[in-house]
């Protein structure tokens, strides 16, 4: 048995990388300028604890196999909503959906979300809403998630308010039911059991999560004031983190959590609060900050709910930082009017609380319809709320890299625990 001498861990990839490659040369080239033959097998030996122990704690992207994620399942609100909203209560018209399905396709975009591109990256079909009662097919997973959905327990649902009844402790439920009674139809057999996972495929899943949005959003239209939002965000995470334990209790393992997006950039917060204050790039400042705040706290959540859950991989995504560039450097990326909504009505920021995209509106006597700009490729924002499939497609090349991530590993390799 080969004991490895004490080192100490390269505090960072590059001089490992600097390492390795005097190791590999020293392998390959014996001859050249190496030592007395001793010399040469001792470094050649630690340099192969080295990479053993390495490849085994430290650095995961060198020793880390691709995932073989069989399912995702997902949870969270309009951002990662495949037609769960659509299917209970609110059903998107054209124009959406217009650049990609070429019809609604119950997504709140002209086209796909991260969600589609992350599960297309992972070799998966796009995830049926599990509140939908037509055409569906579980095998690969199901999508829990629904439009203007929250952490916490909303104070007004639809139709009477503005949110989503299906909050994330609902979401769970639905989950846990779905967990039981999929297996239960798997083993009657027939022509349903083949659109319900496998038992194993449970434990081997990608479990993701973007919800908070509307927690904050939301918060800020009813009685409460930004400060009291804000001095929310503790009870929110907290909540947040009650649902992810929740959920590996049940024998998820691998977790892909986004944290929450620049609020304070999209049109309906920019049009309702005029007067408040701008940030360099013209997005409002303090709503930016209470998002911040968020994923600070969710940040400080997640590094808790890792000493807490021994057995879960739990990848936290700053998509904040990669959706704000579409903002602060919108040019560079190819994007323009990035602050103003492509299907909208009026105004600065082409937003109305009055009539939305695909809506109508009457104007001097004659109707207008609310339809797509010109060139939704080059948009940010699609409807006053929500990102364009072009948004989404830059957002997910970001992320699914790790250059987002904590641990900055890939999306594909999201079930390591590092
Ligand atoms: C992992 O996936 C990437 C991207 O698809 C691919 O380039 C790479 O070869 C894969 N690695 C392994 C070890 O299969
Ligand atoms: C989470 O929210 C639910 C419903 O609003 C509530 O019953 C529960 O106590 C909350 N849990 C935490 C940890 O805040
Ligand atoms: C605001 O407060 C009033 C009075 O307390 C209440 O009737 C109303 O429903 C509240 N509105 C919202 C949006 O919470
Ligand atoms: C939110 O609350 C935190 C903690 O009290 C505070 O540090 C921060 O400044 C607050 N942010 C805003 C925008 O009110
Ligand atoms: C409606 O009519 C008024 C008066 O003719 C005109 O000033 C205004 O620009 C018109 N609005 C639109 C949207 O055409
Ligand atoms: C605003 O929305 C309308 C649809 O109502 C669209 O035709 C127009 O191009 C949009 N304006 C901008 C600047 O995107």
């Amino acid at each position: 048995m080969i004991r490895c001498p004490a080192f100490l861990p390269f505090q960072t990839s590059s001089s490992l990388l600097g390492f390795l490659s005097i190791c590999i040369s020293r392998f390959v080239s014996p001859n050249m300028e190496s030592p007395i033959i001793l010399n040469y097998f001792t470094s050649s030996l630690s340099c192969f604890c080295m990479i053993l122990l390495y490849a085994s704690t430290l650095n995961p992207v060198f020793a880390l196999e691709n995932c073989t994620f069989p399912a995702i399942f997902n949870f969270g609100d309009s951002n990662s909503d495949t037609g769960g909203l659509a299917a209970a209560l609110i059903t998107p018209t054209p124009p959406y959906g217009e650049t990609f399905f070429h019809m609604p396709a119950g997504r709140f975009s002209d086209g796909r979300l991260i969600i589609d591109f992350m599960a297309k990256s992972v070799g998966l079909p796009y995830l049926s809403a599990y509140l939908d009662s037509l055409g569906t097919n579980f095998k690969h997973g199901a999508n829990f998630a629904t439009s203007s959905s929250t952490i916490r327990l909303p104070s007004q649902i639809i139709p009477g308010g503005g949110f989503s009844p299906f909050y994330l402790n609902i979401q769970y439920s639905q989950f846990v039911q779905f967990k039981s009674r999929s297996q239960t139809i798997r083993e009657k057999g027939g022509i349903y059991a083949n659109l319900m996972p496998e038992k194993d495929y449970f434990p081997k899943a990608l479990y993701t999560f973007d919800i908070g949005q509307n927690d904050i959003g939301g918060g800020s239209f009813s009685n409460m004031t930004l400060e009291e939002v804000n001095a929310s965000v503790p009870d929110i995470v907290n909540n947040f983190s009650t649902n992810v334990k929740a959920i590996y209790d049940v024998g998820a393992r691998s977790f892909w959590i986004h944290n929450t997006g620049p609020l304070g950039c999209l049109p309906y917060i920019l049009t309702n609060f005029l007067s408040a204050q701008r940030d360099s790039h013209g997005c409002a400042k303090p709503y930016n900050d209470v998002a911040q705040y968020f994923n600070y706290k969710l940040k400080e959540a997640i590094v808790q709910l890792r000493i807490d859950l021994p057995l879960a991989a739990i990848t936290h995504v700053d998509i904040y930082s990669a959706k704000y560039s579409l903002f602060s450097e919108s040019n560079k990326h190819g994007f323009e009017f990035p602050l103003v909504a492509c299907c909208g009505y009026g105004g600065k920021y082409n937003y109305s609380n009055s009539v939305r995209c695909g809506g109508t509106i009457t104007v001097n006597g004659s109707q207008i319809f609310v339809g797509s700009c010109e060139h939704p490729s080059v948009r940010v924002n699609w409807d006053g709320f929500h990102y364009t499939e072009a948004a989404n497609k830059f957002v997910f090349n970001q992320i699914s890299t790790g250059a987002f991530s904590d641990p900055p590993i890939p999306l594909k390799m999201a079930c390591h625990r590092v």
